[in-house]
């Protein structure tokens, strides 16, 4: 038997992916640039074990097992077993996947992402696949191609119809920006979403803002984004990232029927932020928004201190927090500043809008973890280990 472990992290857009142009392929209508995340506060964890003597495939997601038959997870399956570069007769083995994220599944964070360029990352290993593994990822989630590797990253869209140019390069290492720091307010909500997969197929036949943005402003953007990084220009990449997270939304707004992805917390973390850099007469902060009421807020490591005052002041956490609020990187607490309090003069909000805060930065692409007791499953059987923790 052969088995490996993987972790492989989180991306953020600041140029978003919205509409596929195929949907079989998972091809983009648009190129899109991520950041991607330290995976020591966020990231997938991936066991795969291949097995002579198991009688067929299965997967256990999140501490559940799953269907295998899953298209988008046969996709990477098929795609590595295609490229796969052993001798030996392990290639028509069957294989047991354990797959859990070390964050909690019901936080709304973009776990797919992470999920399938860990699983494309463990079968390379396994298999001794090499070269540009992007377009595996992407034909699981296209996200997920962003994820293969660390840093910032741009996912090119192509031009071929069959996909073959549509992959993720990295722009920078994660050591290009080390100031750069990423907050993930993770808000309370509770409601059932539309999926990206659904909203975006939605918008790509209806949304003539779509077309617009994909033709017309997506490619220039990306490029002034691409520059932006290069330079480590915070004011340009923060006013771009912003308005690329709300033209992905006005874009859900113009969809029919449209998909509401952001709520109230959502703009009040909006208000907040705009209100903030103009208290302070500066873009200090930079939002973004997925297919969720998550804000994701990037900002540089000097200001984190200070912004945190603010939110902590306008946005309190619960009075009985039964969770770790400040995950992630500490966070030196100090008072709010009185005068940027009264420039801002926005309503306070009753506490606990907030479920918590990650407080993390720009990290590496997927690892293999070689310690035995890093994986998930065990090594006789071949079944999961231990039932997940994080809920
Ligand atoms: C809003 O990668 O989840 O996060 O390709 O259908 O799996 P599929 O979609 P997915 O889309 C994510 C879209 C987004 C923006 C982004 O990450 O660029």
């Amino acid at each position: 038997m052969s088995i490996v472990t993987c972790i492989a992290p989180v991306n953020i857009a600041v140029i978003k992916y919205w509409g596929k142009r195929d949907e079989n392929l998972i091809l983009p209508v648009n190129d899109s640039i991520s950041a991607t995340l330290d995976t020591e506060h966020l990231c997938a964890r991936t066991t795969i074990m291949a097995s002579p003597e198991f009688k067929e495939d299965r997967i256990w997601l999140n501490g559940k097992e799953q269907s295998i038959n899953n298209k988008r997870l046969q996709n990477c399956l098929i795609g590595m077993r295609k490229r796969a570069q052993i001798s030996n007769d392990m290639e028509c083995w069957k294989i047991h996947i354990c797959s859990e994220n070390n964050f909690p599944t019901a936080a709304g964070l973009a776990s797919s992402a992470a999920g399938y360029a860990c699983l494309v990352a463990a079968l390379a290993k396994l298999y001794k696949v090499e070269g540009d593994i992007s377009a595996v990822a992407r034909s699981g989630s296209g996200s997920a191609c962003r994820s293969m590797m660390g840093g910032f990253v741009r996912w090119h869209m192509g031009s071929d119809p069959k996909g073959s140019d549509s992959l993720a390069k990295q722009i920078v290492s994660p050591s290009h920006w080390p100031e750069m720091r990423v907050l993930v307010l993770v808000v309370n909500d509770g409601r059932k979403k539309v999926s990206s997969a659904l909203g975006m197929k939605r918008s790509i036949e209806t949304s003539e803002l779509l077309k617009y943005r994909a033709e017309h402003v997506v490619p220039r953007r990306a490029n002034e984004m691409n520059e932006a990084i290069l330079q480590k220009n915070f004011e340009k990449f923060a006013e771009l990232t912003i308005k690329d997270s709300n033209q992905m939304h006005a874009v859900c707004q113009d969809t029919y029927p449209p998909c509401h992805y952001m709520n109230d917390v959502s703009f009040t973390l909006v208000n907040l932020a705009h209100s903030y850099n103009s208290a302070a007469n500066e873009i200090k902060v930079a939002y973004t928004c997925d297919a969720g009421p998550n804000v994701t807020v990037y900002i540089l490591e000097k200001n984190v201190a200070e912004f945190i005052s603010i939110l902590d002041f306008y946005i309190p956490p619960a009075d009985d927090l039964t969770v770790e609020y400040r995950k992630g990187i500490p966070i030196q607490l100090i008072s709010p500043k009185q005068d940027l309090i009264e420039k801002i003069n926005l309503e306070k909000q009753v506490p606990g809008l907030l479920k918590y805060i990650i407080h993390t930065r720009v990290g590496d692409g997927p690892k293999y973890l070689s310690d035995q007791k890093d994986h998930l499953l065990d090594t006789k059987m071949g079944l999961p280990i231990r039932s997940l923790t994080h809920q």
